[in-house]
């Protein structure tokens, strides 16, 4: 069985005393969600992934939302693997949409960013998703495909069952036009199945995939009820420490 994954995603929110008092509230919701065999995790901004893992300890996962691929070098801006590896951080997001398109992050680029984390035993959560033009055209599925092809090349099948896959409709992120249930397994469903092609079903059924895009309180359980939506990726509403355990409150 696939154990439910829910992350929030900062995004560019929080100063680092903002962050610290939101981990202490949240270093509670650790306890309360192993008790219901959830996983729950921040992917929060650079600055802050010190003082937040130091407050949380493995209590909840907390995830980067970006690396560079190479461990060092004349890349003015970038963090590396090894700077994150000496704050004991071993969670990756990869390929968010906003990065996709405010900075170039192509599903290429995610590859050899993959390839690195596997290397240093760290998990890329890596996100794909459709413009709104390109769910219209109906052309979703063949999209979301070259971005996992392109994103999962040469990763071996022993690697790709650690992995995490975030399908994020670009459309329904922090719009409140959120995917109904049905695209949502759908997609997801779809996601496996090309899991399957490429590896093999035992590979396809150990890979969990996030829904994100406007995911609240409201309606997390709808997703998280679904045969092959492993957890949700939360933009705006994880923000909140009352809104972030009502999220998980509400999965049960
Ligand atoms: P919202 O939940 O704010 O729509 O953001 C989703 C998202 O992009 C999470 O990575």
């Amino acid at each position: 069985m696939r154990r439910k994954l829910l992350l929030g995603n900062w995004k560019m929110n929080k100063t680092i005393s903002e962050a610290k008092a939101f981990a202490k509230e949240a270093k509670e919701l650790g306890k309360e969600a192993r008790a219901h065999k959830i996983d729950m995790g921040v992917c929060v901004p650079y600055l802050c992934l010190e003082s937040v893992k130091k407050i949380l300890k493995s209590s909840l996962i907390v995830a980067s939302q970006n690396v560079h691929y190479l461990e060092k070098g004349a890349y003015t801006g970038e963090i590396s693997i090894p700077m994150l590896k000496e704050i004991n951080i071993g969670y990756c997001l990869l390929g968010h949409s906003e990065r996709r398109e405010y900075d170039n992050e192509t599903s290429e680029k995610c590859n050899l960013k993959m390839k690195a984390l596997f290397a240093n035993n760290m998990i890329p959560i890596y996100c794909c998703g459709e413009s709104l033009e390109t769910f219209n055209e109906g052309k979703t599925k063949a999209f979301v495909k070259e971005q996992i092809v392109t994103g999962l090349k040469d990763i071996s099948a022993e690697d790709v069952k650690k992995l995490v896959i975030a399908y994020e409709p670009i459309w329904s992120i922090g719009t409140g036009k959120n995917a109904s249930k049905e695209i949502a397994e759908d997609i997801c469903k779809f996601i496996r199945k090309v899991l399957r092609e490429l590896y093999d079903t035992k590979t396809a059924n150990k890979v969990r995939i996030l829904y994100g895009g406007s995911v609240k309180p409201e309606n997390i359980r709808e997703y998280l009820s679904q045969k092959n939506v492993d957890g949700a990726l939360v933009g705006g509403a994880s923000l909140d420490i009352n809104s972030y355990r009502q999220l998980l409150v509400n999965i049960e």
